[in-house]
């Protein structure tokens, strides 16, 4: 039988597109991201992720970022196995469960508090992970959080609901918070602002986005001089495009060829503090 959740506002709602592409991958003949726990919530809420019209190209490029941001998340915390993991605007992903960091590491999922509240019926999330109902941009929420420990911070399809000025605040707090560590989110070109806007597969969320777009990944380091570029990590060049079906495939190898026109899809940026 279906689970009923609370009344979700759009911006919240914004957490099926990507479950469902996430999901869907994972019933895909060749899955890039292998997340079986995010099918089985899609199953049990019975969602009709047809209404979302997921195509293939959006599917892979959500799946393949989630990856990225899972090989920084863990990477980091094998590295730091004192250490916190923060995923910023959670919704229903499963990444603590993906990652399995070590049994010492603190691992926060934030989210507005309808979604908090559904994920814990949800997410059967282990002992060290914690749910933080709260508005990001709200000042007073990182006190739920150790600031004694490095920490990595990821962000899986937030930015695109923060205005420029409340990226910028909002990386600031976090970097005088935590003594260092790394951040990593999904960033979205001006062309990816337009696509979200102009495709069936993202209209859910199309008047949604406030983040302008950005397409150098050095800005994050203007709006908090705290920042350091890691890796810049364009999809096209990824190795796991070998997973891509035949004409995708082929589009992303060729745009793989020109900085300008692999930034053009999807982004993922790493920095450390
Ligand atoms: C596109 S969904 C992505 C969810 C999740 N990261 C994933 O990959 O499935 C965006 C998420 O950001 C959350 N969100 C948007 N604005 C937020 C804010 N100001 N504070 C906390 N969460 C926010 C939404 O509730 C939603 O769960």
């Amino acid at each position: 039988m279906a689970a009923t959740l609370p009344a979700f506002t759009p911006v919240e709602d914004s957490l099926f597109l990507t479950l469902c592409c996430r999901a869907l991958d994972y019933r895909s003949p060749r899955p890039v991201l292998g997340d079986a726990m995010a099918d089985e919530i899609v199953r049990t809420l019975d969602y009709d992720h047809a209404s979302l019209h997921i195509d293939t190209n959006l599917r892979l490029n959500a799946a393949l970022r989630a990856k990225k941001l899972d090989e920084v998340a863990s990477r980091f915390l094998a590295r730091h196995p004192d250490g916190v993991g923060v995923d910023l605007g959670a919704g229903l992903d499963t990444r603590v469960l993906r990652i399995d960091p070590p049994s010492t590491v603190d691992w926060y999922d934030v989210d507005l508090p309808a979604v908090a509240e559904a994920r814990a019926g949800l997410v059967p999330e282990p002992a060290n992970a914690h749910v933080v109902a709260a508005d990001v941009t709200d000042p007073d929420w990182l006190s739920a959080v150790p600031a004694d420990r490095p920490a990595v911070i990821v962000a899986d399809g937030l930015l695109g609901f923060l205005a420029l000025d409340q990226v910028g605040t909002l990386l600031n707090r976090l970097t005088s918070h935590f003594p260092s560590g790394e951040i990593a989110f999904n960033s979205y070109p001006k062309f990816a602002i337009w696509a979200i806007q102009h495709t069936p597969g993202t209209r859910s969320v199309a008047d949604l986005i406030k983040f302008p777009g950005s397409d150098d990944p050095h800005d994050p380091e203007r709006w908090d001089p705290a920042l350091t570029l890691v890796r810049e990590i364009l999809i096209p060049r990824e190795p796991e495009v070998a997973l891509f079906p035949p004409l995708l495939r082929a589009y992303y190898r060729l745009s793989a060829r020109s900085t300008a026109w692999a930034r053009k899809g999807t982004v993922v940026l790493h920095y450390r503090f």
